[in-house]
Formats: C-alpha cells, structure tokens, sequence
C-alpha cells in the first residue's frame, strides 16, 4: 500500500524593489525565507506593482527589480527549489487585487499605520493606489493559499488585514481562502537605523549613513558601524536593555543576529570592554556575513539570460497556482467565465 505523501506547508512573502535591500530585509525577511525550502512550498516576489505607489524613475524600477532577485538567489535562494518571480509577470495579482478592493473597507484601510506614515512623508502624492496598498498585498498572499507569511514586524498589520479579509470573503461565499498566519522572526525582525535607533532600518532612507545595504563595500560597512549611535548613559558596557539602551540592543540583536550568539555571550564576550571594541566587531561580523552575498549577486547580475530564464520559469509556476485561485473567486462572485 502506498505510504500518504504529506503535503508541505506553503510559505509566501514579497519585498519591494524601491531603495537598496538593507541588512533589516536580510536579517528580518530572506535570511529566514532561505532556510525553509526543504521544508515548505516557497513562493517569493518582487512586489514591483506596490512599487508604483511611490513615484520611481522607470529604469531604476526596472535595474533594482532585477537586481534584487539576483540578490535574492545570492542570499541562498535557490530557485529550483523556491518559485521566484516578479509580481506584474502574474497578472491575476492585479485581478484579485481590485476584487478584494470591493471587500475591504474604507475605515480598515484608513487605520493602516504604513498609510498614516507615508502620507505623511509624500503629502504630494497621496495616491489611490497607496490607500488600497492593503488590498493588493492581501491578494498577492490569498492567490496562493498560504499557511505562514514571513514578514518583519512593521508587515503584521497588514497580514491580520488580509486575514479580516479573507473571512469576511469566506463568510459570504463559502471556504474560498486558507487563513494565512504571520510569522515573525525572533531575532532581527526589527532592525533599526544605526544612527536613530527608534526607527527601522529603511530602504528608503535617501541619507544613507544610518542603513546597511547588502550591496555595501566592507570600508563603506565598517564605516557606518563605528559612527553607530549608542547611548549616553554613564556605565557604558554593552547590554541588552531595549528601553534604556536602544541602540547597544540594536547592535546586539544584529550581532546576534549574523553570528547565532545569545545576548548573553554577547554580554560576556564585551564585558569591561566598551562600546569602542563592540561596534567594530559588529562591523566586521556583518562584513564577512555579507561579503559572499555581495560576490554571488554581482556575478549573477551579469547573467542576463539566466535571470531572464528564471523570471519567465517562476511566473508560469505562479501563474498556474493563482489561476486556481482566482477561477474559484471570479465564479463565486458572480463573473461570467472566459
Ligand atoms: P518591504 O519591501 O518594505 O520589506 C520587505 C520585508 O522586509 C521586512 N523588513 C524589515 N524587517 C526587519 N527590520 C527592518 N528594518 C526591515 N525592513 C524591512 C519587512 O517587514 C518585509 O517583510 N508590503 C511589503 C511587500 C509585500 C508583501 C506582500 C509582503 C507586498 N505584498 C505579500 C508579504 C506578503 C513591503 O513593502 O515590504
């Protein structure tokens, strides 16, 4: 008799091709996504329709979106073993996106903290598209009937919308979308600018002192580390307090972070020692984390025809999922079928 094949978990998760990918997307997004592929069904995109909701200069757009995907194999993701693809190569993500536009209301999309922060900083361009941003990401999750998104900490509340969502869709028609869970790393899931540790650490900074980017020389690495701020305080040791100390927590979460040690080794390790031996040593640990990235990614940049042939690969993969997805959703409400 034939054993039954267990089905794996489906895992999805996308990132933005605006701005540089920074150490924040490495340690709170793909380093954790590159570890899963044995033991879930993975599906990555670049979000490069959410893009649009900032103005770009077009051919940055594009560069940047290819770039990172070679970023993103360059950090180990293998893309035999995950489907990679670009967001606006499927279309049913702009499909879905508009329908689930029709289920998701005014009052849920105006409590979004993203939307409250980024009209705040492009008062100029406060466009449809950066208000209804929710309904999209909502449907480029649900097109795939995940169990787990990954996501850093500032992406959970637009999760628990696509969960809202979902149900209320449920609800009115009948099982259509799987319950998509958050899941959010213990360490790194918020990595924060090196020179204001109260706010994370962005791609989007235009001043780029404060945020690591994976494509970063290692003087240039160095650098932003040792000008990292830590506190005023007067003991002046290296130890993990979050509320008094928020940069040293910053420095240690990453340290932590790319070196797998506890906060307390790390305690240990720099006890007597000060923040003048600490920061370098963070510097240097993210150097050599990031130096192999650096090397693979620019190697795979020039390969052209091998980025082309893994795009159009990961889309029809894709594509062939969400259909499934959106043939059931266009006949429940009420679309007449091609
Ligand atoms: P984006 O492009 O801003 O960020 C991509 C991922 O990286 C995480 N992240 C961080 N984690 C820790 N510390 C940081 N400093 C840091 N900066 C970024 C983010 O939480 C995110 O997980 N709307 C999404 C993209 C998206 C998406 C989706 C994600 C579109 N559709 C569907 C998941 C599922 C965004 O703008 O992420």
């Amino acid at each position: 008799m034939d054993t039954p094949v267990e089905k794996k978990k489906v895992m999805l998760s996308g990132i933005k091709p605006t701005g540089d990918l920074t150490l924040g997307s490495y340690l709170g997004a793909i380093k954790n996504w590159a570890e899963r592929a044995e033991q879930y069904d993975c599906y990555y995109f670049m979000a490069d329709l959410h893009a649009l909701t900032t103005r770009n200069n077009p051919a940055d757009l594009r560069r940047r979106t290819l770039e990172q995907l070679a970023q993103y194999v360059a950090c180990g993701l293998d893309p035999q073993k995950n489907t990679l693809f670009i967001q606006s190569h499927v279309p049913q993500h702009a499909e879905l996106g508009w329908i689930l536009n029709c289920y998701t209301m005014f009052g849920e999309l105006s409590r979004m903290t993203q939307f409250k922060d980024k009209s705040a900083k492009n008062a100029d361009n406060i466009n449809g598209g950066l208000f209804t941003y929710p309904a999209l990401m909502a449907a480029d999750i649900l097109l795939y009937q995940p169990d787990y998104v990954p996501v850093g900490e500032d992406q959970k509340q637009h999760v628990e919308l696509t969960r809202d969502v979902a149900q209320r869709f449920n609800n009115l028609y009948g099982e259509t979308f799987r319950m998509p869970e958050p899941f959010i790393p213990k360490v790194g899931a918020r990595v924060m600018d090196l020179l204001d540790p109260h706010s994370k650490m962005s791609k989007s900074d235009e001043i780029g002192n404060g945020r690591v980017c994976l494509m970063d020389d290692p003087a240039d690495i160095m650098r932003k580390f040792k000008r990292a701020v830590t506190d005023c305080d007067t003991e002046r040791c290296v130890r993990y307090d979050p509320e008094n100390k928020p940069g040293v927590a910053n420095l240690m979460s990453i340290y932590s972070a790319v070196t797998g040690k506890s906060f307390a080794e790390i305690e240990a390790e720099f006890e007597g020692k000060g923040y003048g031996a600490f920061k370098p040593a963070v510097g240097e640990a993210v150097v050599e984390t990031l130096r192999p990235i650096r090397e693979e990614a620019t190697r795979i940049i020039k390969d052209k025809a091998y980025l082309e042939a893994m795009c159009r690969d990961g889309a029809e993969r894709a594509s062939y999922i969400a259909e499934k997805t959106l043939r059931k959703v266009r006949k429940k409400v009420g679309l007449v079928a091609k």
